[in-house]
């Protein structure tokens, strides 16, 4: 368990593996952050008890308010940031970040891969900032017909 302070006076949380029991707060959570993308639940329970997955969530007072997956291709040599999200309130203190850091550091491979919305300014900041560099385009990847942008970043995996 990792504990991080937010950029908000006085407010700490927790970073730590999640697990089955997460799964209504994961459903909730995803239907917050992605209300054209949520995943269906067998996803869900997928992403919280599968082998290859790095599952973290962020907790204050115990409360799910923030989740990432990371997804090991060993054939591959890689891992991608299969989702992350923060409750909106939750936002522009850090913890999207922290989230990201801490699921990288998990991830013992020497490449990490995501795949985002082109329109999804907010996250594209986030991950250009934390060193995420763009890597290619998959054409009306979404069920909308929208872009998906490929962003990648090396890590210094042992
Ligand atoms: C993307 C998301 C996870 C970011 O979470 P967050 O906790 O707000 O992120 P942080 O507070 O750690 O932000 C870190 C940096 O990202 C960038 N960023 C985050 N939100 C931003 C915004 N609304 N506008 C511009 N830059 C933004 C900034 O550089 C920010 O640093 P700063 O606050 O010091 O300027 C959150 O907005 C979210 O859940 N969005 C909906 C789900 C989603 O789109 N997930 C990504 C799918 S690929």
């Amino acid at each position: 368990m990792t504990l991080v302070s937010t950029s908000a006076p006085g407010s700490l949380f927790v970073i730590e593996t999640a697990t089955w029991r997460d799964l209504n707060a994961l459903r909730h959570l995803e239907q917050v952050c992605f209300p054209q993308d949520a995943w269906p639940l067998w996803d869900l329970i997928g992403i919280l008890t599968l082998p290859n997955v790095v599952r973290l969530r962020a907790a204050m007072d115990g409360k799910m308010i923030g989740f990432i997956a990371g997804d090991f291709r060993p054939s591959e040599n890689l891992a991608w940031i299969a989702t992350v999200g923060v409750l909106p309130e939750y936002r522009r203190q850090g913890i999207g970040e922290a989230l990201v850091l801490a699921c990288e550091q998990r991830l013992r491979v020497p490449e990490v891969r995501l795949s985002v919305r082109v329109s999804n300014l907010e996250a594209i900041h986030l991950y250009e900032r934390l060193g995420y560099q763009k890597a290619g385009y998959w054409p009306a990847y979404y069920q909308d017909g929208e872009d998906a942008l490929v962003m990648q970043k090396p890590l210094n995996a042992l």
